[in-house]
C-alpha cells in the first residue's frame, strides 16, 4: 500500500469560521467516508507501530477514538480512554489545557496504566498541542512514558508539533496544512 498523501488532504474539509471567527476547522468526516482512504490511513499507522515496543493505545476524546480504535484492534493492545471531564465513572487523574478555540480538562482511569508501559497516544489533529500535552502529563503522572503521539493531521503553524517535540514527545503526523 502506497499512501497518497494527496489523496488524503483532499478529503479533509476546511471550514472557514467554525467553531468560531478566525479558525479553519479541518473536518475528517469525508476522509471516514471513504473506506479506501480510512484504510490507507489505517494501513500507515499499523506498519509504522506492529514491531514497536508500544504495550498501549491511548485515544483522545472523541475523534481520536475513531482511528485509536482502529490500531488497538489490529495491534492487539489494550485501549486506554482520555476523557473530557465528568464522562469516566471510576477514580480519574486529570489535566487542564488550552486549545485553538477553547479551554478543557482531560481525564484518564487512575488505574488505566502503571510503571514501565509505552503508550502510543493517537488523535485526528494535532493544533496547539494543548490535548497531547494533557494526555502525556496524565501518562507521566501514571508513572508510564509515551512513546509517541500519532494524527492524521498536523497545523505546524500553531506551534503544537513543535512544543512536544521540545517538552520531548516525539510526534508523528500523516499531513500538514501550513
Ligand atoms: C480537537 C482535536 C484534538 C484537539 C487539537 O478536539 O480533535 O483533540 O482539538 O487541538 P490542540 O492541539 O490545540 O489541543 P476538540 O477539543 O475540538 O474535541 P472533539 O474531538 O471532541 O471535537
Ligand atoms: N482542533 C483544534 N483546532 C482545530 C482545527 N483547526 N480543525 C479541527 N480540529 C481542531
Amino acid at each position: 500500500m502506497i499512501f497518497d498523501e494527496y489523496a488524503i488532504k483532499s478529503l479533509i474539509r476546511p471550514v472557514p469560521g467554525f467553531p468560531k471567527e478566525g479558525v479553519t476547522f479541518r473536518d475528517i468526516t469525508p476522509l471516514f467516508q471513504s473506506p479506501k482512504a480510512l484504510r490507507m490511513v489505517a494501513d500507515s499507522l499499523i506498519q509504522r507501530y506492529i514491531d514497536s515496543p508500544v504495550t498501549h493505545i491511548g485515544a483522545i476524546d472523541a475523534r481520536g477514538f475513531l482511528i485509536g480504535s482502529i490500531l488497538a484492534y489490529e495491534l492487539n493492545r489494550p485501549l486506554v480512554l482520555f476523557r473530557k471531564a465528568g464522562k469516566l465513572p471510576a477514580d480519574t487523574l486529570s489535566a487542564s489545557y488550552e486549545t485553538e478555540y477553547g479551554e478543557a480538562t482531560l481525564q484518564m482511569h487512575r488505574d488505566a496504566l502503571s510503571g514501565g508501559e509505552q503508550v502510543l497516544l493517537l488523535d485526528d489533529l494535532i493544533a496547539t498541542g494543548g490535548t497531547f500535552l494533557a494526555a502525556a502529563s496524565l501518562v507521566r503522572q501514571s508513572g508510564a512514558d509515551v512513546y509517541e503521539a500519532a494524527a492524521i493531521i498536523d497545523l505546524p503553524d500553531l506551534g503544537g508539533s513543535h512544543q512536544m517535540q521540545d517538552t520531548g514527545i516525539p510526534t508523528y503526523t500523516l499531513c500538514a496544512f501550513a
